[in-house]
């Protein structure tokens, strides 16, 4: 992983931008999440937190466990397409 990897890809987002937020002071995900929008793509995480959270682990020194993953409050919900063909009108 290098320092131009799309960490987040729904909203553009390198590990060098959440590194760089993480120096400033943006010690969570949650904090995260309201500075640089991380997570609330159309994927709402699933692309992104888990990866974020290593580098927190990494840069912070601490295990998975001891970061808790941010509850998603999804607007949208992704649909299969064999769903969405398989409802009646
Ligand atoms: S990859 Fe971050 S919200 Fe989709």
């Amino acid at each position: 992983m290098t320092e131009k990897t799309f960490i987040c890809r729904c909203e553009d987002l390198t590990k060098q931008e959440i590194e760089q937020a993480i120096d400033e002071g943006y010690t969570t995900l949650e904090e995260l999440k309201c500075k640089l929008r991380l997570g609330m793509g159309p994927c709402q995480g699933r692309g992104c937190l888990l990866l974020t959270r290593r580098i927190l682990c990494q840069k912070q020194g601490k295990k998975p466990t001891e970061i808790n993953i941010p509850t998603t409050r999804p607007p949208e919900i992704p649909v299969s397409l064999g769903t969405l063909a398989s409802e009646q009108p």
